[in-house]
């Protein structure tokens, strides 16, 4: 007997599960770097036009079809046409490839989760030190992993919603009274500035393709998440007002957390433009100044967890339906095999700033292909 396919309990749990799937490192850890690398305020403009009129209606498509195929991405793309099966099982296999470098930022959150701020004089050596560790980081990325691996095992209701309605108001609250902290600093003004402000002087084609592929990439868009998201609606409503829903919350979040960082840097006189390292050395710098230093710092902390869980579980879930649906197996067993996958991949991109950072693929590390790969 055919077993029933996994249904949303309510159009609330939808929505609530695909907005934690857009929010999550990529607002938070990698929305405020790349705009710090990329000028600042005129990079936020072009960000929110690209994602109002490019964005918009490949999300509402990726909805609709897994809505109504109610089908995982290689069954959705087989049936509209049977040569379109690979085409489909790009998804699931994008899928991987990301969280194999989103799970590596995971376990580092963890870490940073459980340390304590007091006695580190060097911030960025402290990052380094860690991140070039053979053996710590790759346990970090396989606890992470496990933990999101866990709650996907339990299925959708039990899983992924239960996930999502525990982690997202926590996100929103830390998010809020952060952002509120963080304009009671000294020259806040500055940071403000800096975000709204649009020097127009920056504004080129590389940087135009930067806010494109990070708006693809927070959205979720193009990687089966929201497809597989969508298969699981059970009831007629258009999907076209959850997305609005789901565009203006990500957006929020995304200008939020700008708020919430660029302050505070420009408030300790710190430069916007660190990348990757903005929230590990950057902010951790900050910390340790601040009264309350370790409080704020495990509160931020827990925030990017919330965020990188929510959306891990969701970048876990178009593999584990395919494998569920098109090999005909539990869903224990398939989330087993995706551990098992996906440690294969994300331990060389773990080693990509230790033991493995001379291993180059089109001269770009593990780590560093995955991210370009997946992101631009
Ligand atoms: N949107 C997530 C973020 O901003 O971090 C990343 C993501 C999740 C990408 C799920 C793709 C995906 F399928």
């Amino acid at each position: 007997m055919e077993k029933k396919r996994p249904a949303w309990t309510s159009r609330y749990a939808f929505i609530l599960a695909t907005i934690g799937s857009a929010v999550g490192l990529g607002n938070v850890w990698r929305f405020p770097y790349v705009m710090g690398q990329n000028g600042g305020a005129i990079f936020l403009i072009v960000y929110i036009f690209l994602i109002l009129t490019i964005c918009f209606v490949p999300l509402v498509a990726e909805l609709y079809f897994g809505k109504m195929t109610k089908k995982e991405p290689v069954g959705a793309f087989e049936s509209v046409n049977p040569k379109l099966k690979l085409l489909g099982a790009l998804n699931p296999l994008t899928g991987i490839f990301i969280s194999s470098f989103y799970f590596v930022v995971g376990g580092w959150i963890i870490h940073y989760l459980c340390y304590h701020n007091a006695g580190i004089s060097n911030h960025s050596e402290y990052f380094s030190t860690l991140i070039q560790r053979p053996v710590y980081p790759c346990l970090l990325t396989l606890y992470f992993l496990l933990i999101c691996i866990f709650f996907t095992s339990r299925g959708v209701n039990k899983g992924i919603e239960i996930l999502n309605k525990i982690l997202m108001p926590i996100f929103a609250l830390i998010l809020i009274f952060l952002v509120s902290f963080s304009l009671t600093l000294p020259n806040a003004h500055a940071g403000l500035e800096y975000m709204f402000k649009p020097d127009f002087s920056k504004l080129n084609s590389q940087m135009v393709l930067s806010a494109l592929g990070q708006a693809f990439f927070t959205l979720s868009i193009g990687m089966g998440a929201l497809l597989t998201y969508g298969s699981y609606i059970d009831d007629n409503k258009s999907v076209t007002k959850s997305a609005y829903t789901i565009i203006f919350a990500d957006t929020v979040f995304a200008i939020l957390a700008g708020i919430m960082i660029f302050p505070a840097v420009f408030s300790y006189g710190l430069e916007p433009n660190s990348g990757a390292g903005l929230v590990f050395v950057t902010l951790p710098k900050i910390f340790s100044q601040l009264p309350y230093g370790n409080v704020v710092s495990f509160l931020f902390f827990v925030l990017l967890f919330c965020a990188a869980a929510t959306s891990g579980i969701s970048i876990l879930e178009p593999p584990c339906a395919t494998l569920i649906e098109k090999f005909k197996i539990s869903r224990k067993k398939a989330c087993l095999i995706l551990f098992g996958i996906i440690s294969l991949i994300s331990i060389p991109a773990t080693l990509s700033f230790g033991l493995m950072e001379n291993f180059k693929i089109f001269d770009k590390t593990v780590f560093d292909l995955l991210d370009f790969t997946t992101s631009n």
